[in-house]
This record gives structure tokens, sequence and C-alpha cells, in this order.
């Protein structure tokens, strides 16, 4: 086990509906926290990663669509942003605080990212598929949206009886 993963809060924390703050300087401590969640991520493992969902109020996410294979794939943003975004798709998405449910959610296809990197540079970068939907997954974690929140109320409804079940018999 791996000692510098952090605790994922999951759906029913009255943390994960909060909107972050944004990250107005970047130091040693955003550092840490961003390693340790990109540590925290591919140990889940994760494809993506926002501080909220680790109990931290900051608009910083990680990516990783390659799990930790592919080093070039990371991708850690503060302040994220969608400038502009097109199309659409409604594929099934997880979240590491929602586990073991799939839940089909709309997103927008194409979507252009405005975000800073780590060092302070600006990052400006045009997503498509798997890696749009998670950027678009984090930063709704970033504003209190979970994958919950983005299906039929008749759903919502359904799953959110079933986890409170699941927390009171001490499964959640
Ligand atoms: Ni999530």
């Amino acid at each position: 086990m791996d000692e510098a993963a952090l605790k994922i809060l999951k759906y029913g924390d009255v943390a994960l509906k909060v909107k972050a703050r944004a990250v107005t300087c970047i130091d040693q401590r955003i550092a840490e926290l961003a390693k340790a969640m990109v540590q925290t991520m591919h140990q889940a493992p994760g494809i993506g990663l926002a501080a909220p969902q680790v109990g931290e109020s900051l608009r910083l996410i990680t990516v990783d669509t390659s799990v930790g294979e592919i080093p070039e794939e990371l991708l850690v943003l503060i302040n994220p942003e969608i400038t502009a975004a097109e199309g659409f798709e409604i594929c099934e998405e997880g979240c590491l605080s929602v586990p073991g449910y799939s839940l089909s959610v709309k997103r927008s296809a194409k979507v252009f990212l405005q975000a800073i990197l780590l060092d302070g540079r600006e990052l400006r970068l045009e997503l498509d598929g798997l890696k749009a939907r998670v950027l678009q997954h984090e930063i709704d974690h970033l504003d209190g949206i979970l994958i919950v929140d983005r299906i039929s109320s008749l759903k919502r409804t359904l799953i959110r009886k079933e986890i409170s079940q699941k927390r009171k018999s001490g499964q959640w």
C-alpha cells in the first residue's frame, strides 16, 4: 500500500457538493497535494481525480487516461476551464466517489481547455473522446456536481435509496 494515497470521499459527503476555490498561488503545498493526488488516482485505479474528492476545496484536477502507463499522458491542471465545446456523446461513466456505479452521462464530444500547469505556464488544448469526457467529469467535481446529478431524477432517487441503504449497513 502506498503511504501517500489519500482517502477518497464518497457520494453523500457534503464536501463533494461545495464549489471549489480557485488556486491563487502555486506553492509547495499545492505541489505536494498534486503529487499525492496522482498517486491516489493511479493506485485507485482511476483516470481522473479532483481535489474536492480528497477533501481539498481547490480547483485542481489530475487526469491520466493511461493510468500511469504513459508518463506524457498525465495532466495536472490548476483552475481548468472549458472555453468552448462542440457536439455531444452519451456514454457510460464511473467515478471513484461513486464506486460500483456506471451511469450514462451526456457530455460535449470536443472541448477546448484552458488551465495553468504546476510550473505556472498556461495550457490550451483541444480534447475529444475519453479525455474530453474525463475533463468535463473532473471540472464538474470542482463545481460540486457528481455523475448522480447528471442522470434522470427517477434513476437518481433509486440510486440514492440504494446508497443510503448501503451506508446504513456499513457498505459505503
Ligand atoms: Ni468522479
